[in-house]
């Protein structure tokens, strides 16, 4: 199983506090059966400088210390980047890079309201060759009142990403009922953890995926995990059809 969305590196946000805490979340990560993990520390300018560089030397020492201990996990490098105007320039500057160095970039908008400037941003981001993922949209305040919005952003190109724990519920129970119809509805390409800890912001992607199996079937579970390898490895991402 391959996780495209997780804050498991250590000293860079609100995810792991240290090293101890990022070997505890990859042995959770193995329990769930995850193999592979896209470390994806926010970059929010002034808030979260984590870089491209940072994160590219963080990801490279997490990788050492859990082959030291014999640990099967692979981290690679990615950013949760909060969307700003100043965005594009941050990718000439090398600031923020696309998941693992491919064409896919995880985007964060802000919890309450989807910025006007997006769609225009999702367009700029595909004129340099980068297909934008929305994080977790089923989070966001004003696509929950209007799921057209999200639509527009996918006709437009971008893909998207629902977190695990919407799925099972720890999101509340709007949330669960408003992933199900993202899912339904082909609005959703992704499912990661988002994890941040082994407590209250845990993985939950094998429950996730047993219940998208229970309520969907096992074709789209398989569509979902054929699509995080996808990012990964740079490669198409499909749409799913329920
Ligand atoms: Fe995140």
């Amino acid at each position: 199983m391959i996780d495209i969305h997780n804050h498991i590196l250590p000293e860079m946000d609100d995810g792991a506090e240290n090293i101890q805490e990022s070997i505890e979340m990859a042995r959770k990560a193995v329990e769930q059966g995850i193999t592979n993990i896209i470390a994806t520390p926010h970059y929010y300018k002034g808030k979260y400088d984590n870089d491209k560089e940072k994160v590219e030397g963080q990801t490279t020492k997490l990788n050492q210390v859990l082959s030291d201990l014999e640990i099967p996990l692979k981290v690679w490098p990615g950013q949760e980047i909060r969307i700003s105007d100043e965005l594009l320039k941050e990718y000439d500057n090398n600031n923020v890079m696309a998941l693992n160095g491919s064409k896919y970039m995880l985007l964060e908008l802000p919890s309450s309201h989807v910025p006007r400037y997006t769609e225009r941003l999702i367009f700029d981001l595909q004129m340099k060759g980068i297909t934008p993922i929305i994080a977790h949209p089923e989070r966001n305040m004003e696509i929950m009142k209007n799921p057209h919005l999200l639509e527009e952003l996918i006709w437009k190109g971008a893909y998207s990403q629902i977190t695990a724990g919407s799925i099972t519920g720890k999101f509340g129970w709007r949330t669960k009922r408003f992933s199900k119809y993202l899912i339904h509805s082909g609005l959703t390409h992704l499912i990661a953890s988002d994890a941040h800890n082994i407590g209250n912001r845990g993985f939950q992607m094998r429950e996730a995926y047993e219940l998208v199996e229970k309520n969907m079937g096992q074709e789209v579970v398989d569509a979902f995990h054929v699509n995080s390898e996808n990012v990964l490895y740079g490669m198409k991402v499909k749409e799913l059809f329920v």
